[in-house]
């Protein structure tokens, strides 16, 4: 093909806005797809994404579509919908032209709308606005072509007005990412340059990775090198995606394809990363940056038996996505386990349900923390740590504030969409979070630092948002007044229940973890005080009153096999039970406080 005949662009959008589905149709109409279940969404294959509905894995496809009498080939890059995706988002767009930015009829721009629209814009691609779901009893076209007009001063003529569903439309579509989307400026004869824009783990035949040609071509046997790591790999096999895989013999400059080349870990293949050939070093793409992981939680077998099957099933998943972190890691209470690293929440969260749909796996999932960082005033310590600042993201490497001089935090730039009539609302919210907010900007878009992690967890009161309209993006970090808090059984710390919270949070977290333990923690033969303590102060106590369970008391008679088998028993549970001091706890209370509510 030659390059002024090829279109790359991605469809942006706020999430549910109908990605997806106009993806499918138009694969269906250029013949990649069949035209069979409609409802059938061909891009979004993981089952998570089914159930979600969201895109989690970017899928590609290459298009063939004649217009004007002519063959074109038109490379769809799929993007991931979410907000812990918006690197990954990047790095497709950065392989494209343009992109076809969607937007529904009925809710309008919100605020990954805006997001991805200043991704596309900064990128200097062309921007097509396609106005979906125009089927809707209530949609209403003539006002989001008026939003589009004001909030990206996009005239309104260049709207499409489509619905994915039925198919309406979707031919303009095509026509106009042929008309208004300029080919890539990629040379044929430049020396070969590939952006990495995605990978995925086959285990029969490594690392497939997906790349956008920026100049030159490469064939089966070429050795080629990622720039980032400086490792070299002969190709193995080449092609277009379809979206299924068709193996080429070459793929040229201004293609969109995989290529496989004997890595053995998606980590090799990060994304953003620029391969070449071995013997033409060209400079690498700019932009790249590896995944970095904003939200820990430990992952832990239910029964220690189960630790190598899940052992397995973390590694093949992590396997497919680099952007995980794995550490091995071990708890008294919950045994061996890992102290896994996420991009965010939902990142997580896809994580785990993967886990348990996919590998079967049931795990306990601790409450989740983000990498705080801490700045050493101590020089034995510097010296020993190599660098004044350090990152702590278990609440056991703490240090102490004597040898602290600045602990910090990190920090997002949210971006909330609201109508009028929320902003209220959602400024007290701001506040009660301690978000700052620079002001309030054109047409209720407003942008404020806020801390990402807190403020998600309590916009779930205002669901809507979680929703419709919140985006963030890392801010980095800002100084905060973190300390280590305790929890005291009959005065014994319990190393795995130290958490690090804010000073003006930790009575409230102190409380509450002192109320769940309370719930779970048989009574024993003596008093036992739930407290917990900053340093030496108590700040909340619950108290858990003595009784002796007499487990003999149901029998009646002298039946001394029935009385041998309770006792027996009882001395089973003793085992599931850890000991801190006198206090036996049983697995169950450790779960009950560290899981994830
Ligand atoms: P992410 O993958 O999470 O970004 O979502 P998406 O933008 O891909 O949205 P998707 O295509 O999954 O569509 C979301 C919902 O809207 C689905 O239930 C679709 O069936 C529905 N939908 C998509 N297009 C139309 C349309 O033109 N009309 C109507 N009525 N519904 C549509």
């Amino acid at each position: 093909f030659p390059v002024d005949k090829i279109r790359n662009f991605s469809i942006i959008a706020h999430i549910d806005h109908g990605k997806s589905t106009l993806a499918d149709r138009l694969l269906e109409m250029t013949g990649a797809i069949a035209k069979t279940d409609k409802n059938k969404q061909v891009l979004d294959k993981l089952q998570v994404e089914r159930e979600r509905g969201i895109t989690v894995k970017a899928q590609t496809a290459s298009l063939f579509y004649s217009h004007h009498g002519q063959q074109y080939l038109l490379n769809l890059i799929d993007t991931p919908g979410h907000v812990d995706f918006s690197y990954e988002v990047s790095r497709s767009i950065s392989a494209c032209q343009g992109v076809l930015l969607i937007v529904d009829a009925n809710q309008g721009i919100q605020a990954q709308t805006v997001a991805n629209f200043y991704l596309a814009f900064e990128a200097q691609l062309a921007i097509i606005p396609v106005i979906n779901k125009i089927d809707l009893r209530n949609a209403d076209p003539e006002r989001v072509e008026s939003q589009i007009e004001k909030v990206f001063d996009i005239p309104r003529e260049e709207c499409i007005r489509i619905s994915a569903k039925l198919g309406t439309n979707v031919e303009t579509v095509l026509k106009a990412v042929v008309d208004r989307i300029p080919p890539p400026l990629a040379c044929p004869n430049d020396p070969f340059k590939a952006l990495v824009f995605d990978s995925c783990f086959d285990h029969y035949r490594g690392v497939v990775t997906n790349v956008a040609l920026f100049g030159g071509q490469v064939k089966k046997g070429d050795r080629i090198v990622s720039a980032h790591h400086s490792k070299t790999y002969e190709v193995n096999e080449l092609g277009l995606l379809r979206p299924d895989e068709h193996p080429t013999q070459r793929l040229y400059a201004g293609q969109v394809g995989y290529i496989i080349a004997g890595m053995k870990d998606v980590k090799e293949a990060q994304i953003g990363d620029t391969l070449h050939l071995q013997d033409q070093p060209v400079e690498a793409l700019p932009g790249f940056k590896p995944a970095k992981a904003m939200v820990f939680a430990g992952m832990y077998p239910m029964d220690q038996s189960e630790y190598p099957g899940l052992r397995s099933a973390i590694e093949r998943l992590t396997l497919n996505d680099s952007s995980v972190t794995v550490q091995r890691d071990s708890s008294l209470a919950l045994g061996a386990g890992w102290r896994l690293g996420f991009l965010g929440l939902l990142h997580m969260e896809v994580f785990n349900q993967r886990l348990e749909q996919e590998h079967n796996a049931s795990v306990i999932v601790t409450a989740p923390t983000v990498p705080y960082k801490a700045i050493l005033s101590s020089a034995k310590l510097i010296k020993e740590h190599g660098s004044e600042e350090i990152t702590i993201v278990n609440p056991a490497q703490f240090p102490d504030r004597g040898v602290v001089s600045e602990y910090l935090e990190p920090v997002v730039l949210g971006t909330i969409l609201t109508p009028d009539s929320y902003t209220g609302k959602i400024m007290s919210l701001c506040l009660v979070r301690e978000a700052r907010y620079p002001g309030i900007q054109a047409q209720n878009v407003f942008k404020e630092t806020l801390l990402f992690f807190i403020f998600f967890s309590s916009l779930k009161s205002l669901e809507f948002l979680i929703l419709h309209s919140f985006d963030y993006e890392n801010a980095g970090y800002q100084t905060a007044e973190l300390i280590k808090m305790d929890i005291l059984l009959n005065g014994n710390p319990v190393e795995e229940l130290a958490t690090v919270v804010h000073r003006n949070r930790a009575y409230s977290t102190g409380k509450s973890m002192c109320e769940r333990l309370k719930d779970t923690i048989p009574r024993q033969m003596f008093e036992i005080a739930v407290q917990a303590a900053i340093g030496s102060k108590i700040i909340a106590r619950e108290t858990i009153k003595a009784y002796r369970k007499n487990v003999l008391a149901k029998c009646y008679g002298g039946d001394i096999t029935r009385k041998m088998k309770l006792l027996k028993k009882q001395a089973e549970g003793k085992k599931k039970m850890r000991l801190i001091g006198r206090v036996e706890v049983p697995k169950d209370a450790f779960i009950n406080v560290l899981k994830r509510k």
